[in-house]
């Protein structure tokens, strides 16, 4: 199968570009480059004839039917997006632009080229989404989020990606556009760009720098290894049904406190210092404006639907995530010069 993958240089659309090449699939990776980008991410796969790579920006319709036109593919799977949330608070219009106009663009750009192309019955567009649609669960396990919970986002992000989701329904409804979505919570894993709270805290504990825990570290996260997510949107976009979301989660949930804490320890066994440590180096600092307390994935949908399981526990994923930072520094080390990475972002509201 031929898939159009958008924002394979990314964290998870590298790892879904990775996982699809390895099963035989042919894949053309549509990504714009921007500072979140990193070709090295698909290096391992790129010299395959399997592969194409395609400097598009979603924002640009016409670019987009040419890639369609050029390529003809049998599947979409739309990751691109802009991912952080501390950037949309300081910057909310390139979230607006690239989530939603750009999903709008794409949208209509695969309308246009499977209308033209008689509507093949095989033809999906998945759009990959996020759990922080759903807003803030209370710190109850019985409340999970579920497929039926309704939308409350509550971040600039958050709202780009749940308007985003609503396009995509509404091209099924209105059109019918044959689509599958999922929602996924918190990945982790190798090439997980270093301004993200797991990344920021091995390579600050290597560095002697505080371990920054935003507010008093309560937040709960439900964390899965980014390998186990491409797995799961590789299974929804051959098996899932048409016009049905899914809910993907680890159920591995942590408070951030928790999470620092089991990184300092894997860190303590792999690299010990010299002296004391690594939780030594922890730090509480200002809060991020409306931070979600709690989000958590019934994932019973898929599970049962499907039949996905994640493969790693979270304490198997970590260590292998703190192993892989560890070998290799030649990926991490140039990006952390990008304009922003390192510097506090998001407390301006
Ligand atoms: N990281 C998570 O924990 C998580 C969880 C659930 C869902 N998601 C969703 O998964 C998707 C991928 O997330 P990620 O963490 O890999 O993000 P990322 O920031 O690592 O990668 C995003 C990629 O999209 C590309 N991109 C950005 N704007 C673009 C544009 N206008 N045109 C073309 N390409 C553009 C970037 O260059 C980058 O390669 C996103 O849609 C995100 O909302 C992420």
């Amino acid at each position: 199968m031929k898939l159009l993958v958008t924002g394979g240089a990314g964290f998870i659309g590298s790892a879904v570009v990775r996982l699809a090449m390895s099963r035989g699939h042919e894949v053309v990776n549509l990504d714009a480059l921007t500072y979140a980008a990193c070709l090295e991410n698909v290096a391992d796969v790129s010299d395959s004839p399997n592969y194409a790579f395609e400097k598009a920006d979603i924002r640009d319709r016409a670019a987009l039917d040419r890639v369609f036109e050029t390529h003809k593919p049998d599947v979409v799977m739309h990751l691109a997006a802009e991912s952080h949330v501390d950037r949309s608070i300081d910057g909310p219009g390139d979230f607006i632009e690239t989530n939603i106009t750009g999903t709008y663009n794409m949208l209509e750009a695969a309308r246009s080229y499977w209308v033209q192309n008689g509507k093949p019955e095989s033809f999906r567009f998945h759009h990959i989404s996020t759990d922080e649609v759903y807003g803030s669960l209370p710190n109850d396990p019985e409340v999970m989020f579920t497929e039926e919970t309704p939308y409350d986002p509550r971040s600039p992000y958050s709202a780009s990606k749940a308007s985003s989701d609503h396009l995509v329904r509404a091209w099924n409804e209105t059109y019918g556009l044959p689509v599958v979505l999922t929602n996924c919570s918190n990945n982790y894993g190798p090439y997980h760009f270093p301004e993200k709270l797991i990344p920021v805290i091995i390579l600050n504990a290597l560095a002697g720098k505080e371990l920054p825990i935003y507010g008093d570290g309560s937040n709960i996260r439900d964390w899965l290894y980014v390998e186990d997510h491409a797995d799961a949107l590789l299974l929804v976009m051959e098996k899932g049904e048409l016009g049905r979301s899914y809910n993907i989660g680890g159920e591995n949930e942590r408070t951030n406190l928790e999470l620092v804490q089991t990184l300092c320890g894997i860190l303590d066994g792999l690299r010990p210092k010299a002296e004391g440590v690594y939780a030594d180096q922890i730090t509480f600092v200002t809060d991020r404006p409306g931070h979600d307390a709690r989000y958590a994935i019934d994932p019973t949908r898929i599970r049962t639907e499907l039949g996905w399981r994640p493969s790693v526990t979270v304490e198997e994923g970590l260590k292998q995530t703190v192993q892989w930072y560890l070998e290799n520094e030649d990926w991490w080390r140039p990006l952390q010069e990008r304009h922003g990475v390192g510097t506090r972002l998001g407390v301006k509201a």
